[in-house]
């Protein structure tokens, strides 16, 4: 691939833009400084490093990331209250180009305002469908902090199903803890509206903190601070399929 059509591919700006960068000598490739945008770089080597203007990057010809989504972010491109989720990642991933009118990386479903925890994103329309598909069941682990200490029977309502205003079909957790009195360990394997805290509220508590701490097999590192990001390894991807 060109080293102009490289840095375009990676959300550097138009092509236009990337030779101009190209021709300042403002782009290193393997630390070498390169100042002819036609130069031929070898994209089926993973991990091509790069920089642009001194930011250091890396070939990756889909992007998928984990975000630790901090309170009080919308996972909106146009948030209303809230800062955007999309504003705490670098702007080549808000540019990438992709199919579609939609530019950049997307958030793989969406996480409340109020709601911490890991969050996937990705340019790959099909990861995202795969991801979000209600009949793959991929479940979702949410740590929920509750107003009222949890007891046994609400435990067990939430595993047997509880009816939502929105469908006569019951909802039921996968898997459901006590960890601690007003702590509770929620797996669910589909992704309604608030789901969440609308099942806690159809069994007489009240969501008052919800984290999602995994998704798949793929658990949010204890060492990513919120609003962190990091590239998803294969290792990370594989957990996601299983
Ligand atoms: N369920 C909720 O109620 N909110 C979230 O953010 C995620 C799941």
């Amino acid at each position: 691939m060109r080293l102009d059509e490289l840095l375009f591919s990676q959300g550097f700006g138009t092509r236009r833009l990337c030779a101009g960068l190209i021709e300042r000598g403002l782009v290193s490739v393997r630390g070498t400084v390169c100042t002819d945008p036609a130069t031929e770089c070898n994209t089926d080597e993973p991990g091509l490093p790069f920089s642009v203007q001194d930011q250091p990057w890396v070939y990756h010809a889909k992007a998928y990331l984990m975000l630790h989504k901090p309170i009080g972010t919308e996972c909106s491109h146009r948030p209303g209250a809230w800062p955007s989720v999309y504003s705490l990642l670098p702007a080549a991933l808000r540019q990438r180009p992709t199919p579609g009118k939609v530019q950049g990386v997307q958030a793989v479903g969406r996480l409340d305002q109020d709601t911490t925890g890991l969050l996937l994103l990705s340019d790959d329309g099909a990861f995202i469908h795969r991801m979000n598909s209600p009949k793959r069941h991929v479940p979702k682990v949410y740590d929920v902090t509750a107003k009222h200490p949890l007891d046994d029977k609400q435990r067990d309502r939430l595993l047997a199903g509880v009816v939502l205003d929105d469908d006569p079909r019951p909802v039921r957790a996968a898997a459901c803890e006590i960890v601690a009195p007003t702590h509770l360990r929620l797996t669910l394997t589909e992704g309604k509206y608030h789901q969440v805290k609308r099942m806690v509220a159809a069994v007489g508590n009240r969501v008052e903190g919800l984290h999602r701490s995994q998704i798949g097999g793929l658990v949010l590192p204890a060492d990513m601070a919120p609003g962190q990001w990091r590239w998803l390894s294969e290792a990370d991807l594989a957990l996601l399929a299983s």
